[in-house]
């Protein structure tokens, strides 16, 4: 008989959740309360440029009595190159309250540079899973401007190789921020594409995190709640900017998918989405709103009851259905042809997506054979149709 609890391991470092609108307001507070003496903010350069920057300085001069280093990451995803820029910033301002504002290129960096101050560097050495490395004394509260990434809450973080169309992933429990400070304010002015693309990386965050092998009774809990509020939320905050119950719905969801894939993994749209990203520059969001649909189409056979929750949910007729009705209602029906443009691509895109460690945790095992597959079925936007995947096996 199978055991009714297969073993897990559930894995949560985030010390606390701050949530409300404006909740930005409270950083003075936060500040206070930990003894902060030398502030200092990572945000994304676009945002020094905009009320918000001025207005985090601010803040943290009002909770510590000191000016506060303000750190700006370029715009796009972060590289070795912006991460120790960023830490050499720090370090020169050795701060005990960092916050880092911003989408998750600018929390992933802060995340990184931070501990590139308690160990030795270059960024590369302290890259991989299950990294031990030391602790850095200071505060680190994540801020972020999109409901997306999750990195608010996450113990990973993802760079480019500077130059190189290559990805480092770090992992550690040490690198968490200890507060995640949630103002769905500070979403409401996201360009509609932004909305759309962070909204759907959260959506794959929380099914994959959902289906994964490594799912357990501590994750699926937050996986179904934030499926859930996105379901319902998700598209109202594309169509509806300002509606502030879709900010906050969809702000709490990508946390909680966020908290479920940290300890139950992710599967076959983000081991496509990874490469996408690195070698064709596709948003992350875009390169898996070009996926699920059809590694949901895949996963189908072996959902069983989970994938009818996940119909129901976003309400489709299948799972594979609902993520690509949701994915239409976002304007993200595309082809992949327009990100990869010939057989050669595609094939070495095929071949790096299967040396992702993402592929072990997708329910169903899958070859190089079927990520051809799924790729090539990815070419055809979907329309009406439930989309589908020709495997060439039963
Ligand atoms: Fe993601």
């Amino acid at each position: 008989m199978a055991e009714a609890f297969a073993p897990f391991t559930f894995v949560h470092s985030n010390r606390r959740v701050v949530f409300g609108w404006d909740a930005l307001d409270r950083l003075p507070e936060l500040a206070k309360e930990g003894g902060a003496k030398r502030p200092a903010a990572v945000l994304d350069e676009y945002f020094t440029r905009m009320p918000v920057g001025a207005r985090v300085a601010a803040l943290l001069k009002a909770g510590t009595g000191a000016e506060p280093l303000v750190h700006a990451t370029p715009a796009g995803e972060p590289d070795t190159a912006s991460v120790e820029a960023c830490a050499a910033a720090l370090a020169a301002a050795a701060p005990d309250f960092i916050v880092a504002l911003g989408g998750g290129s600018a929390m992933d960096t802060a995340k990184v540079a931070r501990m590139l101050l308690s160990n030795p560097g270059p960024a590369e050495a302290i890259a991989g899973f299950g990294k031990r490395l030391a602790p850095h004394a200071s505060m680190l509260v994540a801020v972020p401007t999109t409901h997306g990434t999750g990195s608010e809450v996450s113990e990973s973080a993802v760079v480019g190789k500077d130059g190189l169309d290559a990805k480092l992933i770090y992992r550690s429990q040490e690198m968490t921020p200890q507060i995640a400070l949630l103002d769905p304010a500070l979403t409401a002015g996201a360009p509609r594409t932004v909305t759309a693309y962070a909204g759907y990386d959260a959506v794959t965050h929380a099914v994959e995190a959902y289906v994964s092998r490594m799912a357990s009774p501590m994750t699926d809990p937050y996986a179904l709640s934030a499926m859930e509020l996105l379901g319902r939320w998700l598209a109202v905050a594309y169509e509806e900017p300002e509606n502030r119950d879709a900010r906050g719905a969809c702000l709490i969801a990508s946390m909680q998918a966020a908290i479920a894939f940290n300890s139950a993994n992710l599967g076959l749209a983000h081991a496509i989405s990874g490469p996408l990203g690195a070698q064709q520059h596709v948003a992350h969001g875009l390169g898996n709103a070009l996926a699920l649909p059809y590694v949901t189409a895949f996963n189908e056979p072996v959902l069983g009851a989970k994938g009818e929750t996940i119909a129901r949910l976003f309400g489709g007729r299948t799972a594979a259905d609902a993520m690509a009705k949701l994915r239409r209602r976002l304007g993200l029906d595309l082809s992949l042809d327009g990100y990869v443009g010939t057989d050669a691509d595609r094939e070495r895109l095929a071949e790096w997506a299967m040396k992702s460690g993402q592929v072990k945790m997708n329910p169903r095992a899958a070859t190089l054979e079927d990520m051809r597959a799924i790729l090539a079925a990815m070419r055809t936007p979907t329309g009406d149709a439930a989309p589908a995947v020709r495997t060439g096996r039963a």
